[in-house]
C-alpha cells in the first residue's frame, strides 16, 4: 500500500516505519515536514524516500497551509496518510478529505491528555501509568477512535525525558503494527467514533 508520512521533528517513529516498511507492506511515497530542520527529513533522504518541506510560517492562515499540504499529498494519491510526530492542528477541510485513511500517534493514554505536554501533565497529576495511543484522525482534536495503546509505568523519580524515551520505545513497536493492520485491510473507520478491527468494533 502507498502512503505519505507527515512529520515535524526527530522522526524516530518515521524511522521505525521505514525499518518495517517491507514487513508491513507499505511504500512510503513521500515524507512531508512543516519544519525545514526536522531530523526526520534527513532520515527520509538517507532511505531514498522523496521528501518535501511545507513551512507553515510561509502561509497567512491555517487554511492556506492545509491547502498547500493537501496539494503535495495529492500528487501521490496515497491510500494512507500517517501522522508521525506532526505537530500542527489540522483544519476540518483537510481532515474530512483524508478521514478513514489517516492515522495519528499521540503520547498519552487517550482520552487522557489530548494536546501538548502530555508527559508533564501525567507527572504533575501523580499518575503511575502513562502511554501512547494510535487513533484515526477525525475533527475532534486527538479525539478520533483509538485503535491501540501501550502503557508504561511512571516511576517516582521519573523525568519528562526518561518518560518520553520510554514512550517512544513503545511507539516504535505499536505504530508499525497498527499500520500493518490497515495495509492488510483488517482495520477500518466505521464512523467518526468507531473503528473496526477484524470485523469487530474496537
Ligand atoms: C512522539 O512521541 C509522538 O507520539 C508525538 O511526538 C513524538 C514524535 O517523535 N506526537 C504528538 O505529540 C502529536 N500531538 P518522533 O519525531 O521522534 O517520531
Amino acid at each position: 500500500m502507498n502512503g505519505v508520512v507527515l512529520i515535524s521533528g526527530s522522526g524516530s517513529n518515521l524511522q521505525s516505519i521505514i525499518n518495517s516498511a517491507d514487513k508491513i507492506s507499505l511504500t512510503i511515497q513521500c515524507v512531508i515536514s512543516n519544519k525545514a530542520n526536522a531530523y526526520g527529513i534527513e532520515r527520509a533522504t538517507k532511505a531514498n524516500i522523496p521528501n518535501r518541506i511545507v513551512d507553515h510560517r510561509l502561509f497567512e492562515s491555517r487554511e492556506e497551509f492545509d491547502l498547500a499540504l493537501m496539494s503535495e499529498i495529492d500528487e501521490h494519491q496515497p491510500s494512507i496518510v500517517i501522522l508521525a510526530g506532526f505537530m500542527r492542528v489540522l483544519t476540518d477541510v483537510f481532515i474530512e478529505k483524508y478521514q478513514g485513511r489517516m492515522l495519528n500517534i499521540h503520547p498519552s493514554l487517550l482520552p487522557k491528555y489530548p494536546g501538548l505536554n502530555t508527559h508533564q501533565q501525567a507527572i504533575d497529576a501523580g499518575d503511575t501509568l502513562h502511554g501512547t495511543s494510535v487513533h484515526f484522525v477525525t475533527r475532534a482534536l486527538d479525539g478520533g477512535p483509538v485503535v491501540a495503546q501501550k502503557e508504561v509505568k511512571i516511576n517516582p523519580e521519573e523525568s519528562i525525558e526518561t518518560l518520553a524515551a520510554k514512550i517512544l520505545k513503545q511507539e516504535h513497536v505499536l505504530y508499525p503494527e497498527v499500520i500493518r493492520w490497515y495495509t492488510q485491510g483488517k482495520l477500518k473507520l466505521l464512523n467518526e467514533t468507531t473503528a473496526i478491527l477484524d470485523g469487530q468494533v474496537i
